[in-house]
């Protein structure tokens, strides 16, 4: 049985103050819900963050971390910070990362590969840009994101392994694929891996979707059989809206 999941991705925002104000609310007005309720804060507030969240079921989760054990790698973070400070969860390969900062499907499999070594869960991003779909390459630019990171890994690895299939297109846009079209997509994802693998793998990984959800759209969104849940950006920055797409699942 998958887990249902909502993870909201904070990005560059909130200082310490704001993401301390936030985190508190979050907490007091968290719903009672099946799913796994998770955020991720900048680098600089996440041991705060774990403090702050201590008696609370929200997990606190990075939006990054280096392949490299420890080392010269100026303004990195390793494995092991993260597991020191009681984060074990974290996001590889968001396609802000993928853009900005030039990360390739060989550095997010180093990363994968690095973040299972230590125990720590994955939260793996992928997603097709707008001229992918239009050019109706989108399935196979999905299969190839995850054959080149993922699908060198053992059977086993899959268990701390969570996908996060998100369109770029719809990420930050207020475009968000309608809730068919991530259906489609998570369904051939699904596929995927039980041809790479096997239909139990396939059956057992939650498959997130991410890009423009709101309050208005998560219901139906996640109300789709291979959707097991968001990343949510912006919505995840306003204590009510992200209360309120915890309660759409
Ligand atoms: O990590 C989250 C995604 O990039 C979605 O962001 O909800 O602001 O579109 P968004």
């Amino acid at each position: 049985m998958r887990s249902k999941i909502v993870a909201g991705n904070w990005k560059m925002n909130k200082n310490l103050t704001e993401t301390e104000a936030l985190l508190t609310e979050l907490a007091a007005k968290l719903p009672d819900t099946q799913a796994e309720v998770m955020v991720a804060p900048t680098y600089v507030n996440l041991a705060s963050a774990v403090r702050t969240l201590e008696s609370s079921v929200i997990e606190v989760i990075a939006q990054n971390m280096h392949f490299a054990e420890s080392g010269a790698y100026t303004g990195e973070i390793s494995a092991d910070m993260l597991l020191s400070i009681g984060v074990d969860t974290a996001i590889i390969g968001h396609s802000e990362r993928r853009a900005y900062f030039g990360e390739t499907d060989e550095i997010l499999a180093k990363k994968v590969v690095t973040a299972l070594d230590k125990n720590i869960r994955v939260m793996f991003c992928f997603g097709e840009e707008l001229e992918d779909r239009k050019s109706d390459n989108h399935f196979n630019v999905v299969e190839s994101q995850l054959k080149n990171a993922l699908f060198s890994l053992e059977a086993s690895a899959w268990s701390k392994i969570v996908l996060a299939y998100e369109p770029v297109w719809a990420i930050g846009t207020g475009e968000t694929a309608s809730a068919d079209q991530a259906q489609e997509m998570h369904a051939f994802i699904r596929k995927t891996i039980t041809e790479a693998y096997d239909a139990t793998i396939a059956n057992n990984v939650s498959i997130l979707y991410g890009g423009s959800v709101k309050p208005g759209n998560a219901g139906e969104i996640f109300g789709k059989p291979d959707v097991d849940g968001g990343l949510i950006g912006g919505a995840a920055l306003v204590a009510d809206d992200f209360v309120a797409i915890i309660k759409a699942i």
